[in-house]
This record gives structure tokens, sequence and C-alpha cells, in this order.
């Protein structure tokens, strides 16, 4: 289980590129986020969900914890767990020989991601929450709606810990076609308010993909546009992001090269087929046969 503390400055805003688009999506969540109510970013690969999820929680000005779904993660690894195992090695400092060696099991009451942030009011991230069981994530339903985490019953002097009123919840959540996704319980998805993600507008691709590469606005924006045109001729929407964008750029600009498919455009041409074949490898067998064709009259313009 991958667990990660950030401070509530922990997240470089300074990388985090806004546009018009940007701050329309994150002033709404932020609204919602601040009266209480948990927002879901959710939507295909490289919509930009971990990072607004990220930079959302970075604004709300409370301790930031960030958690990944996964298979894994078990209600033990979310509320807490007992642990503990002691090994005690007694030497007699004047005859060596002699050892002893205590052993002695005990059990020390850990608290888990989930317990931790709302007992003291973090900023949990849930990134990807519906990769893990469904069974364990119903552990947040009391949280979102009661504001009470019930804790295990063998927990004697306690059954259950009081949210503190500074918790907040960001989700982020993958189509359920993904592989490794679960559907998420409606129950769940009710107590959030979701905000569909869907691949951002050229403007802001581009400003991501020269900020993230190096790469100047205009030959960002050369490459974005080739992106975008594959991505709308194959009808691959949801393998082909600015991702892919963002790859090719810091490759042409790594490599020294022009984004430029004229006068030498050969090794260009390739970053681009190579970069674009490997995103939709999971593509049905049609759609990347459409895809070689379009990737060959694209670098042939
Ligand atoms: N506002 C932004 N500023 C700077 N970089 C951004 C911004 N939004 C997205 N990116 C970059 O775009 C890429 C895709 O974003 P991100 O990883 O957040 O997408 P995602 O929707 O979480 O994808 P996945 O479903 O695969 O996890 C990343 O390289 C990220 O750094
Ligand atoms: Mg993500």
């Amino acid at each position: 289980m991958k667990v990660e503390q950030l401070s509530p400055r922990g997240f470089n805003e300074q990388e985090f590129i806004k546009t018009p688009y940007i701050d329309d999506i994150t002033e709404r969540a932020l609204t919602y986020i601040k009266a209480g109510f948990p927002v879901n970013f959710s939507g295909p690969a490289g919509t930009g969900k971990t990072t607004l999820a990220l930079y959302l929680a970075s604004k709300i000005g409370r301790p930031v914890v960030l958690l990944h779904g996964s298979s894994e993660i078990n209600s033990s690894n979310l509320i807490g767990g007992n642990y503990g195992y002691r090994r005690k090695y007694k030497l007699d400092n004047y005859i060596h020989s002699v050892q002893e060696v205590e052993e002695s099991l005990y059990y020390q009451w850990v608290e888990g991601i989930l317990g931790n942030a709302c007992r003291n009011g973090m900023v949990l991230v849930y990134d990807e929450f519906t990769r893990s069981r469904p069974e364990v994530n119903n552990l947040l339903l009391s949280v979102l709606e009661e504001k009470i985490l019930s804790l295990p019953g063998w927990q004697k002097e306690k059954h259950y810990l009081r949210v503190h009123p500074d918790f907040r919840a960001v989700f982020t959540s993958n189509p359920e076609e993904y592989a490794g996704v679960h559907r998420a319980q409606v129950a769940l998805i009710d107590r959030m308010i979701n905000l569909e993600m869907g691949q951002y507008d050229r403007h802001t691709e581009i400003a991501i993909t020269s900020a993230k590469s190096g790469l100047s606005e205009d030959e960002a924006a050369f490459i974005v546009d080739l992106v975008r045109n594959f991505r709308k001729k194959c009808g691959l929407e949801s393998n082909v992001s600015v991702r892919s964008s963002i790859r090719i750029a810091a490759i042409i600009h790594s490599a020294g090269e022009k984004a430029c498919l004229k006068n030498n455009g050969e090794f260009f041409g390739k970053i681009i087929t190579d970069v674009l074949f490997s995103e939709i490898r999971d593509a049905e067998p049609e759609k990347r046969q459409l895809a070689v064709k379009i990737i060959k009259e694209i670098i042939a313009q």
C-alpha cells in the first residue's frame, strides 16, 4: 500500500499550470470542498485528475495525505490494526556463554491512514479509489455522511471515532472499463460531487506541454495539434491525452531536435510513431489498424 504524507505546501504550485479551463474546474471543486462535500474527479487516463486533486488539496490549508487505491488495501490499513512483536536478548557481562532470549508478542494499536486523517482533520486525497475493493471503501460511507468512523469491535474503549470538522476528502477514479477498476458503489458515489473530466482544451494542452517539456509554445502547439488530430481521427479519446504530447515534446527537447516534419523531420516522425503506438497498445485491433494508417498520413503531411 502506497501512502504519502504531504505538507499543505507539499504540492509545487509553480509547476501547476492555470488556464481558464483549469481555473473554472478548480474553483468549483474548491467551493464544494469548502462547503464540506467530497469531490471525485473521474475520467480517462491523462486528463489531469491526480494533478488537480493534489492542487485542490494544497489549497485547503490542512495537512494532506495521499492514498493510492489498490486491491491490496484492507480495513486495517485504513482504520488501524493491532501489531507488535518483541524479542529481547539478555547477555551476561561476565559469562559470555550465558544469553537469555525473551520473546513476547504484544499488541499495540497502530492507527491507519483514514483513522489518522479523520482524527486530525487532514485532507485525504484518495487517488484511483475504485482500484480498492468496494467492501473496503464501504468504511467511507459513514465517514462522509454521519462523520463517524467505525472502529473494529475488539477496540474495547471506543467503537467509533468522531470525524474532525476539518477533515476533507478528494477522490479520483478511472472509467469502469479500465483493467483493475471496480465498479464504485452507488451509495459512495452519491456522497460525492462527481466532476467528469474530459481531455483538456487545446490552449491548456499547449501550456502544459510547453511547461513540462521546456519546448517553446509554438513547438508545443505543433505537437499538441498533431496529437489532437490523431486522437480525433482514431476516436481514441481515452488513450491519447496531454501525456502523449508531453512525452513527445520532452523527447524532442532532450534530444535537441526540432518539432518539425519538413526538412529532416524523419526523427520527429519516428518519435511520434513510437509514442502514439505505445499509448494505443490496449486499443481494439481495428482501431490500431486505423491508427497506423492515420499516423502515416500525419507524418506524410
Ligand atoms: N494543471 C496542470 N499543470 C501542470 N501539469 C499538468 C496539469 N494537469 C495535468 N498535468 C500533467 O498532465 C499529465 C497527466 O495528468 P495526471 O497524471 O494528473 O492525469 P490523470 O487523469 O491522473 O491520469 P491517470 O488516470 O493515468 O492517473 C501529468 O504529466 C501531469 O503532470
Ligand atoms: Mg492519476
